[in-house]
């Protein structure tokens, strides 16, 4: 009988002190690793270095299965950093360690910690991808220093300059029209999957339904855990990756033996060349092309639907939104299409857009991984660790937006705090199409809100 009291005493003991153990040794692991490596050091204020405030997680695991938790499953993601905030600090600390996807992670938080990262050099912060031939090794958001620079040029030429959304603004007004007429006709549609074909210039066929779920399942890899097996998301993006990148080369090969001139970004990726006159090889243009489609289609795509959304919830709004189009449109005549400069005037439309693109969170953060030992607010970012600036707990904090989660476009009345919106990210690699969603989105607007209930 004593012998099973000791035995059951044991249990109960040690149960519960090695779950403790396992909970903390992934955490005593890094801290111990940082402090051996420190342990002679100085910080730039003579102290210490230390590591940001947080926890781990389990070992291997860390804290992904938290996170996808509280973004996929309850569907609260603002709760993953406000547990942070109860436990570590408040809103004074702007970063927190952690352990996501694989990695030891540094996410950042709040607005001057996010600028410092967005705006420090690549030197300093560098990118992070951890499956880099998803978005394509020679793409723009997997170079960095001068290629990056180079490519960058060359997109934001294509759809950022006046001129460029100019013509983009005549060029997609039709295809616009004639989406919408379509939803009408068919009474009830998916938002979500219709909004994707409204800016597609590629005539639909077999092939552009078959792209689109390849575009699909390729973004689904992108947000998946990087395990490449056959049945996992990654795997399946890899095979999407490989059949896009075919058919943008098949397209690259038919325009070079062609006479026919393109006013496009994919023309503009074939006739660039760097100082010493060198063109980008045909996989360098095949990534990137493939990398603006996937940034672009989705996130606008992603960013009408919400709009539709909103406005179905919001009468009042959809109200003042149509009498400021009516407006345009009495005063523009018969085809009604707006142009890049009509869209200054359109102020509350604009205050719409706005509302839609904090609300939507599209890019809710992004990645970075810290390639020296980074001092900042009186800690370290290891080297080494992948830094998520988590840009969307911003938009939903009631410090810097009243009411966060209603949506109200009068908000916009006021520029918002400073450093507090940050949807479009910062920096060197701050979004080159933030002109264009804003625009695409707008025409969308007004065509909806003076042709249609
Ligand atoms: C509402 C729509 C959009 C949102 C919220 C959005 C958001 C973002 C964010 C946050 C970044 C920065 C990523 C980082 O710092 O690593 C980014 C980068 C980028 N975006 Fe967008 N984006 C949108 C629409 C577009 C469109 C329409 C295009 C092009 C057609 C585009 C092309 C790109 C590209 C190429 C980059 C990489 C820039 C670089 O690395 O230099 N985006 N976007």
């Amino acid at each position: 009988m004593v012998a099973v009291a000791v035995s059951w005493g044991w249990f109960l003991g040690a149960v519960p002190l090695l779950c403790l153990a396992f909970w903390h040794a992934a955490d005593a692991w890094y801290r111990a690793v940082f402090f051996l490596k420190h342990r002679s050091g100085k910080g730039a204020n003579g102290i210490r270095p230390r590591l940001p405030p947080g926890h781990m997680g389990l070992p291997f695991l860390g804290e992904t299965m938290s996170l996808l938790w509280y973004f996929k499953h309850v569907r609260r993601p603002d709760d993953f950093i406000g547990a942070k905030r109860r436990a570590y600090g408040g809103e004074k600390v702007g970063m927190y360690r952690t352990h996501l996807f694989g990695s030891p992670t540094i996410v950042a938080c709040m607005p001057a910690t996010n600028k410092f990262i967005f705006q420090a050099g690549s030197d300093t912060f560098g990118i992070h991808w951890p499956v880099p031939e998803l978005v394509g090794l020679s793409s723009i958001v997997n170079v960095e220093g001068s290629n990056h620079t180079r490519v960058r040029g060359v997109i934001l030429g294509a759809i950022n300059r006046p001129s460029s959304l100019r013509t983009i603004a005549a060029t997609v007004q039709p295809g616009v029209v004639a989406a919408l007429n379509s939803w009408a006709d068919m009474g009830t549609i998916v938002a979500s999957n219709e909004a994707k074909k409204m800016f597609i210039s590629m005539e639909p066929s077999s092939l552009t339904v078959k792209m689109d779920q390849w575009f699909t399942s390729l973004v689904a890899g992108l947000r998946a855990f990087p395990l490449d097996f056959p049945g996992t998301a990654c795997h399946d993006a890899r095979k999407c990756r490989r059949k896009l990148n075919t058919v943008f080369q098949a397209e690259l090969e038919d325009r070079k033996n062609t006479n026919k001139k393109y006013d496009d970004v994919m023309s503009g990726f074939m006739e660039l060349e760097d100082e010493q006159g060198k063109k980008l090889s045909d996989d360098e243009v095949v990534d990137n092309i493939v990398s603006v489609v996937v940034a672009g289609y989705e996130s606008t795509a992603s960013a009408i639907m919400w709009a539709t959304y909103h406005l179905a919830k919001c009468p009042d709004v959809l109200a003042k939104l149509r009498e400021e189009n009516m407006m345009m449109s009495k005063r523009k005549g018969r085809s009604s299409f707006i142009t890049h400069d009509d869209i200054p005037k359109m102020k509350y439309t604009t205050k719409v857009v706005e509302e839609t693109i904090r609300m939507a969170n599209i890019a809710p953060m992004t990645h970075r991984v810290a390639k020296r030992d980074v001092e900042y607010g009186g800690y370290t970012i290891p080297k080494g660790w992948q830094v998520l600036v988590l840009v969307r707990s911003l938009h939903t904090d009631p410090n810097y937006y009243e009411d966060p989660l209603t949506f109200n476009p009068d908000r916009w009345d006021e520029p918002a705090k400073p450093g507090t919106y940050q949807v479009f990210g910062g920096g060197n690699r701050i979004c080159p199409g933030n002109m264009l969603a804003r625009l695409q989105l707008t025409i969308m607007l007004h065509h909806l809100s003076i042709g249609y209930e």
